[in-house]
């Protein structure tokens, strides 16, 4: 039985339809928050609705928005702030890479993967923080193990300068948000199982690199970056902000 954490707490989750968004939509809601999930793909994002709500829990959702536009983030803020009457909790979990190798990352690869990666976060954020301000939210972002080490076989230049970028604004976040009672604070998942990387189970070489260097030494499930989510966003973590937690299976103290 899950406990009401988030009871009444009103928190947007981006990328609602992906693998983690979703499992952080179901977590959330199991724990009373009101859920504003929002996609830029809209089949995703719907089914995440329709779970959300079989399994009892509170959800609009805002789809397709785009959050690499000013004027969808803007969307969805005040889609929240109508239906729920104020903003609790951002949630920064959509993003979209794009995996070359120097040699051939184009300037159009380049400058996507900082769009798609690092600036909504930023458009997301600004849009969002009036609203945080009046309720001390809080902020989590996530980040990536590609933010903190190269991995040998992924070609991701872009993808590591973004997830680098989203986890030093976190803690500027956090900085700029102390004097309003706001928390920010990011995730940084290592090789979680979802529909991009279940081809890893198939490959040695990739399972030596990217399995063999977890101390648990399994894919981790976007359930178990959701639960370090919600815990962030929850006033369980009051005295926590500017950090980043690794939900890795231990690649990074190894
Ligand atoms: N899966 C992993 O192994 C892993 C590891 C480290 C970090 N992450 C990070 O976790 C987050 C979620 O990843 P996931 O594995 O669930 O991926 P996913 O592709 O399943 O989900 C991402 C979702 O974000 C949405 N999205 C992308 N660009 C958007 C935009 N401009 N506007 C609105 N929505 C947009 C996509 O449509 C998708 O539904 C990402 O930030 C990703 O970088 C994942």
């Amino acid at each position: 039985m899950m406990d009401d954490r988030l009871k009444d707490k009103t928190c947007i989750i981006t990328g609602s339809g992906g693998s983690i968004g979703r499992a952080a939509c179901l977590r959330f809601a199991a724990e009373g928050a009101n859920v504003v999930g929002c996609d830029i793909a809209p089949e995703g994002a719907e089914e995440t609705l329709r779970l959300v709500e079989d399994a009892g829990g509170s959800m609009i959702s805002i789809h397709p928005a785009d959050l690499t536009d000013k004027a969808q983030c803007e969307r969805v803020v005040a889609a929240a702030v109508d239906r729920f009457g104020s903003l609790d909790v951002l949630f920064n979990n959509g993003a979209m890479a794009y995996f070359a190798w120097i040699e051939d990352m184009t300037d159009e690869m380049w400058s996507k993967t900082i769009n798609e990666e690092l600036n909504l976060v930023f458009l997301m954020t600004r849009t969002a923080w009036p609203e945080l301000v009046k309720s001390k939210g809080n902020i989590v972002n996530t980040a990536s193990l590609s933010a903190w080490a190269g991995i040998e076989l992924l070609p991701g230049l872009a993808h590591t300068a973004a997830k680098g970028g989203v986890l030093a604004m976190t803690r500027q976040l956090a900085m700029e948000g102390r004097k309003h009672g706001i928390r920010a604070n990011s995730v940084s998942p290592g090789t979680i199982e979802t529909n991009q990387t279940r081809f890893i189970l198939e490959d040695p070489e990739w399972c030596r690199i990217q399995l063999g260097r977890a101390m648990i030494n399994r894919m981790g499930q976007p359930e178990e970056v959701a639960a370090a989510v919600a815990f962030l966003a929850s006033d369980d973590a009051s005295y926590i902000t500017g950090t980043d937690i690794a939900v890795d299976g231990g690649v990074r103290a190894w």
